[in-house]
């Protein structure tokens, strides 16, 4: 049974290599493996730990972290009502339910938090898996970064903007 937590700080060396892992593929995220580091999600885990608009959270499987996620709200005033969707199931852990646990988590957080309205992301066009995830919960699509990725190989991938309103 997959269970839910706020994630902390001491978390971040797991999470970053989680992320370094699943950035060895080309075309599931922006940042290549060595631009992944862990300084960086402590300091956004802290961050997001104060903010009362978002929140960090990871996924566990018999105590072993699974999966990660954050829901990162804006700064611009004009943009408060805006947050901005990370998920992460870590290999050999997909296709299990734990996307749709942590996607029913965050959902249920973000329609009870005063002041979030929408949740935006940004997915590679290529990456079936995640389209077909959020198309599920009901994101719609708002358009299209064309070759907003330039892969090593020189070849390009489309981004799609994805949405959902929660209140
Ligand atoms: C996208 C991701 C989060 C899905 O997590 P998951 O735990 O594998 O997904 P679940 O098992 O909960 O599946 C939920 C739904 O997602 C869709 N889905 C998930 N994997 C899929 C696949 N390989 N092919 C087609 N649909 C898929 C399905 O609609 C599925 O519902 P169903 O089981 O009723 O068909 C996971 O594949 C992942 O972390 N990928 C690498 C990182 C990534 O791409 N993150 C998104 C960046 S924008």
């Amino acid at each position: 049974m997959v269970k839910i937590r706020r994630a902390e700080v001491a978390d971040a060396p797991v999470l970053a290599a989680a992320e370094a892992k699943i950035a060895e593929t080309p075309g599931y995220m922006v940042s290549s493996p060595n631009e992944i580091t862990s300084d960086a999600f402590a300091a956004k885990i802290a961050e997001l730990s104060q903010h009362p608009r978002g929140i960090y959270i990871i996924a566990l499987l018999d105590d072993k972290i699974v999966g990660h996620a954050m829901l990162a709200p804006m700064s611009l005033s004009a943009l408060s009502h805006v947050v901005r969707l990370n998920i992460f199931v870590y290999p050999g852990f997909q296709r299990q339910g734990i996307g749709q646990t942590i996607m029913d988590y965050l959902l249920t957080w973000a329609k009870q938090t005063p002041g979030v309205e929408k949740v935006e992301l940004l997915v590679r066009a290529t990456n079936k898996p995640a389209i077909a995830l959020y198309k599920k919960i009901g994101f719609f699509e708002e358009g299209k970064f064309k070759k907003r990725l330039k892969l090593p190989d020189g070849s390009y991938i489309d981004d799609l903007a994805m949405a959902l309103f929660v209140n």
